[in-house]
């Protein structure tokens, strides 16, 4: 997809050469006298452009306009989640012409958030999804452009927006993807791929090196499959080495059947999207080559297929994690905490400044959130605070859940130092009271993304979510940081001065 942000009056955009042209009308309007302000304003007052985000007005050919096609759309109040409508209705319209070049202008003049979320919503509404599908099916649009009253102050956000399409569509990509085609293997191949970036690395370890680290609870996940595991480790570094990284670590069960505690037929197709998590720390490492900002991240990925067999693991086994504590696998299909826990310990290593765990962790999630927000869970008040106001600017909303250690209290066990799960009650609760286990050595969030991952029915398919949630708090991280160590440098620069006197 080829992005363009231009500077682009209303009056200018009546020349402008595209397939569709995309009119943003904001609540006030302008008073010029071009053919496309006339337009709105006849419009307006006629009743045919409600003032309301997302309604729209279709017409082909009107006069003094070159574009063939024009859609005249309201954004309402003009915050970036009316953007955000208006822009997927549009987009949404203009996808029946089949056109090539779409370019969305902005009556009024737009703010970096506005812009960020419209070019987001462009993106989101134009994917497609191909590659499985024999006969190539392409996105029809190639080109969308932004115009903008003035575009040189508004570029950061575009580039960022921009950023954060490229790793939510990779992420969507993978996530898509059937299990056949997206393999532990597969997926490590991916990850080597970003490596390709600069200040990016990737390590792929395999079934016996993560036998050798400990991994047990990983490790027994995986033994009822063909296909061997792979636990993937991608770091960027865009600060100083002292600096304490952010760990991601992203369950990457390619397929989840239940294993021996066996999922029910009906939706199980719905399992390849179980490796959403690591997905989502896929399209971040994209965006942050993309970006290059001054932070320092890895990814951890554990990924494995959860699948039923003669040597797979069973109710009432006992495994041993990495951390040493044992668990009890009451229930197979509670495979994602087994192989998060060995990724949490191993973050460890790490000296993180903060580790947040992305996965599609639990049905109870979906229940009690539905597909709207994320749960988020953490024993940090500051980093859920900051996760919380990432998803919040980017649109990618997340709700901190509770972790009361009364919840932990179902997951005692007689044959272990733990149970693998508690009962039906309060299940994303529990879940996440197993992972916090492992975590006690640094800041720690958990967020189970089985609700807003992916969409079932008609529209089945990947979001890309948390990618812009997790970007948006690692930028607002990076400038922070930047902006914490910049004093320091003055200082060290004024205290040398004076020696020198
Ligand atoms: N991958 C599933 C969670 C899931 C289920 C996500 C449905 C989205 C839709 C996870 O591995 C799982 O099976 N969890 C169990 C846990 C239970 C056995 C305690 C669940 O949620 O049913
Ligand atoms: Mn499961
Ligand atoms: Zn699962």
């Amino acid at each position: 997809m080829d992005f363009q942000l231009k500077t682009l009056s209303i009056t200018q955009a009546t020349t402008e050469k595209t397939d569709v042209l995309v009119v943003l009308v904001a609540s006030a309007i302008g008073t010029s006298k071009d053919a496309l302000s006339t337009l709105i304003a006849e419009a307006r007052k006629a009743g045919d452009l409600p003032d309301k985000a997302g309604k729209l007005l279709s017409l082909y050919r009107p006069a003094g306009v070159a574009a063939p096609r024009v859609l005249l759309v309201s954004l309402g109040d003009g915050k970036p989640a009316s953007v955000r409508t208006a822009v997927t209705a549009a987009i949404g319209a203009a996808k029946g012409s089949n056109p090539k070049r779409v370019c969305v202008v902005a009556a009024e003049a737009l703010d970096a958030a506005g812009l960020g979320s419209a070019v987001i919503a462009a993106a989101d509404a134009s994917y497609v999804y191909g590659t499985t599908k024999s006969k190539a099916e392409l996105r029809t649009i190639r080109q969308l452009s932004f115009g903008v009253t003035d575009a040189p102050p508004l570029r950061q956000a575009f580039d960022e927006a921009a950023a954060t399409v490229a790793g939510i569509e990779l992420a969507k990509e993978w996530a898509n993807r059937p299990a056949n085609y997206c393999t532990p293997t597969m997926l490590a191949g991916a990850a080597q791929e970003l490596a390709k970036l600069p200040n990016v690395k990737c390590e792929v370890l395999g079934p016996k090196e993560v036998a050798k680290l400990g991994m047990g609870a990983f490790s027994a996940v995986a033994q009822g499959s063909a296909e061997p595991l792979r636990f993937i480790v991608l770091r960027y570094h865009g600060a100083p080495k002292s600096q304490a990284p952010v760990v991601l670590v992203g369950k990457g069960i390619t397929f989840d059947t239940g294993g021996v505690s066996l999922k029910p037929a009906a939706e199980m197709d719905e399992m390849k999207f179980d490796m959403c998590g690591a997905a989502s720390v896929l399209g971040v490492f994209r965006a942050l080559g993309d970006l290059q900002p001054a932070i320092n991240v890895v990814g951890l990925i554990p990924s494995c297929e959860n699948m039923n067999d003669g040597r797979a693991v069973k109710p009432g086994d006992v495994v041993t994690s990495m951390a040493g504590q044992t668990i009890e696998v009451l229930n197979t299909d509670a495979e994602g905490r087994l192989i998060l826990c060995d990724a949490l310990t191993y973050a460890k290593r790490f000296e993180p400044a903060a580790v947040v765990d992305i996965a599609t962790l639990t049905g109870a999630c979906v229940i009690a959130l539905g597909g709207v927000r994320s749960g988020l869970f953490s024993s940090d008040d500051a980093l859920a605070t900051a996760l919380g106001a990432a998803g919040e600017a980017a649109l990618d909303r997340c709700w901190r859940m509770p972790l009361d250690d009364d919840y932990a209290e179902g997951l005692k066990s007689n044959f272990a130092d733990v149970a693998n799960i508690a009962g039906r009650a309060g299940g994303a609760i529990t879940a996440a009271k197993f992972l916090q286990r492992f975590t006690t050595d640094f800041p720690w969030a958990h967020l189970d993304i089985a609700g807003t991952a992916w969409k079932s029915g008609a529209a089945k398919g990947a979001s890309g979510r948390p990618v812009g949630l997790l970007l948006n708090y690692l930028m607002t991280r990076s400038r922070q940081d930047v902006a914490k160590a910049a004093p320091r440098k003055v200082v060290k620069a004024a205290a040398k001065g004076r020696a020198k006197k």
